[in-house]
């Protein structure tokens, strides 16, 4: 099957704002695409599984849409069942992804919570056991961002709010999830471009997406001796609730402006968690890969 491509070069996402966090149903076409990958021809052409993950169990963070969702459906092809943490506002997406991944004949668990309190990351840990039988894969995706031009206009408030979103529950999630991992789990961390580049109207959340960078290098060789991989996924533009949730006009405007002209797919990150999750990725660890339409960056 093939659809028509909704992102061709220079193409520009349609200008519109919502309130955050942002849902992936009220989107303006075209609408995020979770499950199929771009074809040389300009279309798309549905992601081949192979049973790379099969038998294994998730957390998602973020897991209601965007890349989070995609992570979940492509996981879920691979014959992964996922327990997916979101925010409460956020039930309808995550219901359309819970239909999704069962689709697939996979189990969704949902699990609307704040991650910003440690006690609920251990919850989050505790549902997962409970319901999966065990955990083999932790996905660290949730975010929050919100653009400011100047330091002066950031507020001591959002500074600490996007390191409670960002950056304290991996922390807490890797924590607590590690008594339950054996040889061969992995964690797979959501940083971004930013970190690379020094987007200046995101100062904090650039600032949480470096630290992130740091966490999986360092955690990486604390647990690599135990056979516990920890990578990381740095996306450029994609095309996700985020955007429109936190974006200015004017940044939306320059959204496709990455070396390939066009912003990415939820489905086109997803597929680097896939791979970092799986046996392909046998001899990695600590390492970043860059979805990020053709940004060189320095390391
Ligand atoms: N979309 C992009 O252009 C882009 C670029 C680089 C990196 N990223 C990263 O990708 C990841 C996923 O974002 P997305 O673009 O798919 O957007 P998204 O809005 O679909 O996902 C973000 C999710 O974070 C979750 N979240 C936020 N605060 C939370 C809280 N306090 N408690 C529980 N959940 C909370 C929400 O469920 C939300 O759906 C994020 O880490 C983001 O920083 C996105």
């Amino acid at each position: 099957m093939t659809t028509k491509s909704q992102f061709e070069p220079g193409h520009k996402v349609p200008v519109h704002h919502q309130e955050k966090p942002g849902w992936q149903h009220m989107m303006l076409d075209p609408k995020p695409v979770s499950d199929q990958l771009p074809t040389d021809e300009g279309g798309y052409q549905p992601y081949k599984p192979a049973e790379k993950l099969k038998g294994k169990r998730a957390i998602i963070t973020g897991g209601d849409s965007g890349i989070g969702r995609a992570i979940a459906i492509l996981y879920a092809m691979e014959g992964a069942s996922s327990l997916i943490v979101y925010l409460p506002t956020e039930e309808k997406d995550a219901q359309e992804t819970k239909k999704k991944v069962e689709e697939y004949g996979c189990k969704c668990y949902l699990f609307p919570i704040d991650l910003r309190k440690k006690e609920n990351c251990k919850a989050i840990v505790d549902k997962a056991v409970q319901c999966l039988g065990g955990v083999d894969i932790l996905v660290n995706n949730a975010a929050f961002q919100n653009m400011l031009p100047d330091i002066s206009n950031l507020t001591e408030e959002q500074w600490e709010k996007t390191f409670d979103t960002n950056i304290h529950p991996f922390f807490y999630l890797a924590k607590y999830v590690m008594p339950h991992f054996k040889r061969g789990s992995t964690i797979i961390n959501c940083s971004s471009v930013n970190p690379f580049i020094g987007r200046g109207d995101l100062l904090d959340y650039t600032s949480t997406k470096g630290a992130i960078v740091a966490f999986t290098r360092a955690l990486s060789n604390q647990q690599i001796s135990k056979g516990i991989r920890v990578n990381c996924v740095c996306p450029g533009p994609i095309w996700t609730p985020l955007i429109p949730s936190t974006m200015t006009t004017e940044a939306l405007e320059q959204f496709s402006g990455v070396p390939m002209g066009r912003p990415g797919q939820p489905s086109e990150v997803a597929t680097c968690f896939v791979f970092l999750a799986s046996a392909d990725s046998s001899f990695i660890s600590g390492q970043c890969l860059h979805p990020n339409g053709g940004v060189i960056v320095g390391s």
